[in-house]
């Protein structure tokens, strides 16, 4: 499955939540990237500037790199693929990897919110130094001002969350990413998803949808 929208629309949020709710296995190349810039590694050193910038990693950087940690045979089960693809090219060259496996993309889930609310949330936005955990200064504060509800770790601001790259990531997303949606849905499986409600509104119905679909997988 696909978590598909707009930075700040709640993939990363949401997935958090469907991994304890649904017991999904969660791959986001956005965290993948952010380890691999923490570690200094080839796609680390390769892939930093863009995302400081707001810009999309290359597609051949971001291919081998989740070739590399994605094979659906080795865990069986459902994944969700949160960031990925972001390209008409990535969406073509999961499907082949796909079709290789054996499997497919049961369901893409397009989470919309209007752009002021992606804003103050990305604005507003902390995670975990240490195990990566997401917070909201507003929305969903941890117990502790600036402290992980899990690990007791400092909060920290994304280098790519002031307001100017978000508006960036915005119109990179619009041009890039958007053409998505309609490649989706001539395939069946986009699903439109109203995420600008309470998170467990949300994950509500999420879930709704990923019960039969678990099933078939
Ligand atoms: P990535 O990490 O994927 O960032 P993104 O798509 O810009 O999405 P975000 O993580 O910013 O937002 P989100 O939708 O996950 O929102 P979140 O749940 O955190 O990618 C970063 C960069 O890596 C890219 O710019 C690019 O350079 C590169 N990259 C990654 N993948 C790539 C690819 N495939 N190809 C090329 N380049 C790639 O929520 C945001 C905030 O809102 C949080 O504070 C949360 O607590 C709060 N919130 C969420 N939902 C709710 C709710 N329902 N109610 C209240 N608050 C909420």
């Amino acid at each position: 499955m696909l978590l598909l929208g707009p930075p700040g629309a709640g993939k990363g949020t949401i997935a958090e939540a469907l991994v304890r709710g649904a017991g999904v296995v969660h791959l986001s190349t956005g965290d993948m990237l952010r380890e691999a810039v923490r570690q200094g590694s080839d796609v680390g050193r390769q892939a930093e500037t863009f995302m400081k910038r707001g810009e999309l990693v290359p597609d051949p950087v971001i291919v081998r790199m989740v070739e590399e940690r994605f094979q659906v045979g080795a865990g069986g089960g459902t994944y969700l693929l949160d960031g990925f693809p972001r390209t008409l090219e990535q969406a073509r060259l999961l499907e082949a990897s796909l079709a290789r496996q054996r499997a497919l993309v049961n369901l893409a889930f397009l989470l919309e919110a209007p752009e002021e609310l992606l804003i103050q949330r990305l604005t507003g936005r902390r995670t975990c130094r240490r195990c990566g955990a997401n917070y909201h200064v507003t929305n969903i504060p941890p117990k502790r001002p600036g402290i992980c509800d899990l690990c007791g770790s400092e909060l920290q601001q994304r280098p790519d969350d002031r307001e100017e790259t978000i508006r960036k990531r915005l119109e990179v997303y619009r041009r890039e990413t958007e053409p998505l949606i309609r490649y989706y849905e001539r395939q069946g499986v986009l699903v439109r998803i109203d995420s600008s409600r309470p998170l467990a509104d949300t994950v509500a119905e999420l879930i709704r949808y990923l019960e039969p679909a678990a099933q078939e997988s």
